[in-house]
């Protein structure tokens, strides 16, 4: 293996359903519900991976991250490492006075204040990668991408993009049959070759799709399987407009659309998405066609 630094950690085999999911983004009100649908579930602490990005737009960081440290394993996402560092913002790279920039210079110094110096090295401790096996099959866990956390990698990327972060993760960890990533806010899934590259979701916010809904998968005896998450929007949102952070995304809560497609390449954006529906039967079922077998409830 090749001579690579990161934080590793491996959890070994897990037995049973396994709850894979990302972006609480401190919305306590969301993550009250994931951690609901795990208990109904049957899934336990050690069964529930997080791909990162516990703190970012929302209300409530350190309630948050308190809440999920208790009751899930958790890889690093780049809001973790850059409040770990002590850094400025949340590290996405966003265009200087885009829409996305000026929402983080307003929840990042929030959350960023809100997360104390304990738990700010408990942060600093969080692995970059997370192993595991299931069924026999060897899983790895990051954020973004492994060569950079906050690497946007779509459901429409090209395929040697995804290639790329599968091979430095085999150089790091040896053989792999699949990737758990986050970060991009948008679940779907990859074959790569024989490697299946699985993105999570995020439960803190919808997946710019006019619902409330998050998202979230669970691997289990029978594949894997996307599932959408209510939760109580209302609230979340009202916990925002009390802490002043009212740059757009407290509106996506409710309206499912977020207050900015920059960051979306364009054929995922509404726009592009309605001449797809138009040419194909829209993006739902493009979507579709970009997954495996999984199903979707
Ligand atoms: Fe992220």
């Amino acid at each position: 293996m090749a001579d690579i630094k990161a934080k590793l950690r491996d959890l070994g085999e897990l037995r049973g359903d396994v709850l894979l999911f990302g972006g609480p983004y401190s919305n306590l009100q969301a993550s009250h519900a994931l951690l609901a649908r795990a208990h109904a579930l049957g899934i336990a602490p050690e069964r529930r991976i997080c791909t990162g990005d516990v703190i970012a737009y929302c209300a409530n960081p350190a309630e948050t991250l308190a809440l999920w440290r208790q009751n899930a394993q958790i890889t690093a996402g780049n809001c973790e490492r850059q409040i770990a560092a002590g850094a400025d913002d949340c590290g996405c790279g966003f265009a200087p006075g885009s829409v996305c920039e000026v929402s983080s210079r307003a929840w990042f110094p929030h959350a960023r204040a809100a997360i104390s110096p304990q738990a700010r090295r408990a942060l600093d401790a969080l692995p970059d990668v997370t192993l595991f096996v299931h069924r026999a099959r060897r899983y790895a866990v990051i954020h973004g991408g492994f060569s950079d956390v906050a690497r946007y990698l779509w459901p429409v990327s090209p395929a040697r993009a995804f290639q790329q972060e599968i091979d430095l993760l085999q150089a790091l960890a040896g053989p792999l049959d699949g990737v758990i990533a986050g970060h991009c806010g948008i679940a779907f899934e990859r074959r790569i070759g024989a490697v299946h590259w699985i993105n999570a979701g995020v439960i803190g916010m919808p997946p710019n799709d006019g619902t409330r809904q998050g998202e979230y998968a669970v691997l289990g005896r029978d594949g894997l399987r996307f599932a959408r998450l209510d939760h109580d929007a209302d609230g979340a949102r009202a916990a925002m407009i009390r802490a002043g952070l009212t740059q757009g995304y407290e509106q996506a809560l409710i309206t499912g659309w977020w207050p900015s497609e920059d960051i979306l390449p364009p054929e995922m954006r509404r726009q592009g998405r309605a001449q797809l529906s138009r040419a194909s039967g829209g993006w739902r079922s493009t979507r579709s066609l970009s997954r495996c077998s999984s199903t979707w409830v």
